[in-house]
């Protein structure tokens, strides 16, 4: 099994780029199931666990893939498509598999797919993808581990109200509706750019959406849509985790390709913390001044704090001066990462769904693992700035949404390596 080994110590300089959105591109690659005629190609896709996780169930419908890493690009064949069941081997390992529901309803009527897995971060239901397929027209069963839907008579627009915006939810329906007959009105939508970003790639696809990444979202079904090229935007959250990399090691970063826009809230926090942050239009330069100051944060649907960036702050706070709350309201157990960090010399009481630090002059490496995707990422963080080595093991989380981590850190005079044990 591999290990991240990591010195702490090195302040990071340089300039480090931004790959394409993990949560972007995994509901765009569902989306192609939707494209009729071409070949799409899209661009900026990034090298991770969870693009080939979502590329092998495409392939198990019978679709054509075809990832070039070097180029960042990724070819999609779904001129037909030879099957609908996604089985359970596949779909356990990612919570987002479930996202191609949508789609194969409204381009073939029906849809097999496993109960989805994914991090185990709270128990994530799916009520409200089913509630909005069903309300578009589809009759859904649930037996033995699959559910399985079908639309008996086509996809009809509807008024679908989401009790809590999911981007999951708000995706699934997005695509459905596209194809939908009428017109669907989407209120109380996930307004995340990823959002935005499938409604742009859909509306180039022939879709007619609107309202997409503001609180209701109008789409006129299309009768047929066409396969498109597309370049994903770029992750917010890999940005958000090299600034917090550069604010922790008291570094100088530019962060080339972040949109400052998307990163709001973690930008304030940060000046908040006593960080420099300066954007302009091709990225976000980050500079650590010493040590950063307690600030408290809660974790909201965008344009809140963003869920994803939750254990990364945390490890900063765990060496900020004064004391913090963290509060998260997204999902129920996403604390994963406190044990680890607590290994680390963290204080860190957890009460419920608000954790508090209390920072300290310095945290000691030692043997850790990653819990989760984000949740590693706050351990490699803290890492960097522990006094000695410390050892990561169960990285294949990180895999997941980190492209290239351990080159772009080296890049930025980290001391890392990924080593066989
Ligand atoms: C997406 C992101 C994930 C991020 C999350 C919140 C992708 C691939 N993943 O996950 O990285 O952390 O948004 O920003 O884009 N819920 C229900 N019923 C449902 C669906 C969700 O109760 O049918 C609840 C969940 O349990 C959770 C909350 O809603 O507590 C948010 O979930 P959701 O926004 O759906 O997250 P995902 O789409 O799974």
């Amino acid at each position: 099994m591999e290990r991240l080994v990591i010195r702490g110590g090195r302040r990071l300089s340089g300039t480090v780029k931004i790959s394409g959105a993990k949560n972007a591109v995994l509901p765009v690659i569902a989306a192609t199931l939707l494209g009729q005629d071409n070949v799409t190609c899209l661009d900026e896709v990034p090298n991770l666990d969870d693009v080939r996780t979502i590329s092998e169930i495409l392939r198990t419908l019978g679709v054509k893939v075809r990832h070039d890493i070097a180029n960042n690009k990724l070819f999609v064949d779904a001129t037909t498509i030879e099957n609908i069941t996604a089985p359970y081997d596949i779909v356990r390992r990612m919570r987002a598999s479930f996202l191609i529901m949508g789609p194969l309803l409204a381009r073939l009527g029906r849809a097999k797919i496993s109960l989805p897995g994914g991090c185990a971060i709270g128990t994530r239901p799916i009520d409200l993808h089913l509630k909005g397929l069903e309300a578009l027209g589809a009759k859904i069963s649930i037996g033995h581990g699959y559910i399985d839907a079908t639309t008996p008579n086509g996809l009809k627009g509807a008024q679908i109200y989401l009790d809590f915006p999911s981007v999951g939810a708000t995706e699934n329906i997005l695509m459905a509706a596209s194809m939908a007959q009428g017109q669907t009105v989407i209120e109380n939508p996930a307004q995340e750019p990823e959002i935005v970003d499938l409604a742009n790639y859909l509306n180039i696809m022939g879709a007619n959406i609107r309202g997409a990444g503001t609180n209701v979202i109008k789409v006129e079904g299309a009768n047929k849509l066409i396969a498109r090229d597309y370049t994903i935007i770029p992750d917010r959250i890999e940005a958000g985790t090299y600034m917090i990399a550069a604010a922790m090691t008291r570094g100088d970063v530019y962060i080339a390709n972040a949109i400052s826009e998307h990163l709001k809230p973690v930008i304030a926090k940060l000046k908040e913390a006593g960080v420099s942050v300066m954007e302009d239009v091709d990225g976000i330069r980050v500079v650590g001044n010493g040590r950063p100051r307690a600030v408290d944060i809660k974790t909201l649907p965008y344009p809140g704090f963003p869920t994803d960036m939750q254990a990364q702050f945390m490890a900063m706070l765990t060496i900020a001066e004064g004391t913090s709350m963290v509060t998260e309201t997204v999902f129920e157990n996403r604390f994963m990462q406190v044990d680890e960090l607590r290994r680390m010399g963290a204080k860190i009481k957890i009460d419920g769904r608000t954790s508090v630090v209390e920072g300290q002059d310095k945290l000691t490496g030692c043997q850790v693992k990653a819990t989760d995707l984000r949740a590693g990422a706050a351990i490699v963080l803290a890492a960097l700035v522990a006094e000695g080595e410390t050892q990561v093991g169960y990285i294949h989380h990180i895999d997941r949404g980190y492209d290239n981590l351990v080159q772009k850190l080296v890049s930025l005079g980290a001391d890392i390596k990924r080593v066989d044990s």
